[in-house]
This record gives structure tokens, sequence and C-alpha cells, in this order.
């Protein structure tokens, strides 16, 4: 098959792009390189069958001519991040939505059988009720959570109205490789990673009883291609399904470089969410969803790669 990653080039689009070539399709990668790295696609660069492109979701004519000739369209370029989207809205609203709308116009244009659009658990805010699942009300509290959960509006509608089949992939906390430490999803495992590697005591905000749903990258790429080789359509949290404390995290990193160091605790920040946790039998009962890392094991492929960079 031929696919386009747009956000190839990102931590999660550099992952997924590695799963596609290494399955043997054909890879067309278009990413602006505002947050994404040439670099992060070094193993497939010199892959045949991998072309990168350097260009913008946000110019709807020459994205469909990249996407002509196309089976399926991944669809992460997006400006990632909340306090990024809360100063900068309309750039949010550009790069974000516009962007998720040139690529179901050029997938409907192009005859492209079907878009899978990276959402984000941010679309459900703070409301309350756990585990999430995906009939529940959604609150989103940005101009990013406004722009993914419209995105997955506009999924709905090009499926209902052109016959593009599309899913939106509602992302919990992912972290692996490549992560940047200063993202604000699962930032915390980088941070306290990079603080446990030069000898200091993970920081942690509140008493560490906050909870979050990490889930490894490759988890990530790999229910992106199941969900495009598959019929579903619709909205799917894509996390672990299991809930884990900030203080649980920080005693399995400690554990995993075998250092005995305390935490060290600051005021809690305002807004925080203080659990989250994924319903994913959706997923799993529509395409097969069934991720295949536990934390540890997803924490120690993070460490190696790290300590091999
Ligand atoms: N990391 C997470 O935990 C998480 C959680 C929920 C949702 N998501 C979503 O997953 C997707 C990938 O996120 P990530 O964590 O890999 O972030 P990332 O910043 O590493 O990846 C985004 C990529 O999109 C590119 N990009 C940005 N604007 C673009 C534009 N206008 N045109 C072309 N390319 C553009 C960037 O250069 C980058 O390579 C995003 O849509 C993000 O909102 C991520």
């Amino acid at each position: 098959m031929h696919y386009v990653v747009s956000g190839g080039a990102g931590f999660i689009g550099s992952h997924l792009s590695e799963a596609l070539a290494s399955s043997g399709h054909d890879v067309t990668i278009i990413d602006d390189l505002s947050t994404g790295k040439e670099e992060y696609l070094s193993s497939i660069l010199t892959n045949p069958h991998v072309t990168c492109i350097r260009d913008t979701v946000q110019d709807v004519i020459s994205l469909a001519r990249h996407c002509e000739g196309a089976d399926g369209i991944f669809h992460l370029a997006a400006m990632v991040s909340v306090p990024g989207s809360i100063e900068y809205p309309l750039r949010s609203h550009e790069a974000t939505l516009t962007g998720t709308l040139n690529v179901l116009l050029a997938a409907r244009d192009c005859g492209i059988r079907k878009v899978v659009h990276a959402s984000s658990a941010a679309v459900y805010g703070n409301l309350p009720g756990l585990p999430k699942r995906e009939d529940m009300p959604v609150d989103p509290l940005s101009p990013y959570a406004v722009a993914k959960y419209a995105g997955e509006q506009y999924c709905r509608v090009f499926s209902a109205l052109y016959g593009v089949e599309t899913a939106s992939l509602r992302y919990f906390n992912v972290f692996g490789p490549r992560q940047d430490p200063r993202s604000d999803y699962a930032a915390v495992i980088p941070r306290f990673i990079a603080r446990i590697r030069a000898g200091e005591s993970p920081l942690i905000f509140g008493n560490g009883m906050q909870t979050r749903d990490f889930v490894y990258v490759k988890d990530v790429a790999k229910a992106n291609i199941q969900v495009m080789e598959a019929k579903s359509q619709g909205v799917f949290n894509i996390a672990s399904g299991r809930e884990t404390s900030v203080n649980d995290l920080a005693a399995i990193l400690l554990d995993l470089f075998n250092v005995k160091f305390e935490p060290e605790y600051y005021p809690e920040r305002p807004g925080e969410v203080t659990r989250s946790v994924a319903d994913i039998s959706l997923a799993r009962q529509a395409f097969g969803y069934h991720p295949q890392f536990s934390l540890r094991d997803g924490l120690s492929e993070t460490i190696s790669h790290m300590q091999s960079a």
C-alpha cells in the first residue's frame, strides 16, 4: 500500500513511518519540521520506498499533489501544545484544524480510501467519570482541544457526506524514544529520566497521587495501522487502559536505574487533571487493539534508547 503520514517526522509519526516502512509499504511523509526532525527518520530515509517532503498541511493544493495515488493518510501534523494554543489560538487553529480539513479535502479529491486522524484525550477535559469511554461527554478546555474535537467532527461529516472512511484516535499519554522533554504529554517521563541520569531526584508537583494512562509509542503506531487496515470508523481511545500514579511511575524508574533517591515534592500546579484512565474496549472490539508493552517494558526500552543516543 501507499500511505501518507502527515507529521511523520515527529515523535509519534516517526515511529509510525518506521513501522509502515518495515512492513514494506510505500510511505510519503509530509512535515514542515516545525517540531519534527529529519534525524528521527535516519533509519528509513535511505529506503527507496520512503519519501520525505518538507511542506505544510496548511496548503491544500500542494497537499493534494503529494497525496495523489495514496491508499490512506495518517494525519498527525498539528501544533502540539496546550499552552501554545492558549497563547496563539489562530496559529493553533490553522495548523491543527485547517490542517485536518485540508487533509480530508485532499483525501476526498484524490479518491483516497481512509484518513486516520490523531485526536487527543484532551477533548475530555476535566469532567468526572472514569474510565473514559468514547460516548462520555467532552469538555475541550483549550484551543488545542477544540481543534482536535472539531477535527473529529469533520472526519465524521466527511465520512457521511463524501464517503471518505475516517477514524479518530484519542491518544492518552504517549511515551517512548524521541519524545521531547518539553512536550505537554507524558513529559514527566523524559524529565524524570533526565533528572535521574544527572544524579538528581525526580521532581513531583503535588502529592504524586495524580494518575495518568501511559501508552507506549509502538503500541500507538500499531493501533494506527490496525485501524487503517480495518473497516472501523468513528472515535477510539488509544491508551493502556491502566491507571498509574506519578509516585508509582517515579518508583519504577528509580528501580530501573537501580538508585534510591527520594522524590522532591513541589506545590500542585493549578488546573492539573487529578486522575486519567481510558476504557480501551471499543478499539479492542473494533480492530483488535491490544497494547503489547507494559509500562515497565516501555520505560526500559526508552531508557536504553536514551543511553545509546
Ligand atoms: N504525544 C502525545 O502524548 C499525544 C497525545 C494526544 C495526541 N497527540 C497527537 O499526536 C500527534 C503527534 O504528536 P507528537 O507527540 O508526535 O508531536 P510532534 O510535535 O513530535 O509531532 C507533530 C509533527 O507535526 C509537524 N507539523 C506541525 N505543524 C505542521 C504543519 N502545519 N504542516 C506539516 N507538519 C506539521 C511537526 O513538525 C511534527 O513533526 C499530534 O496530532 C498530537 O496532537 C499526541
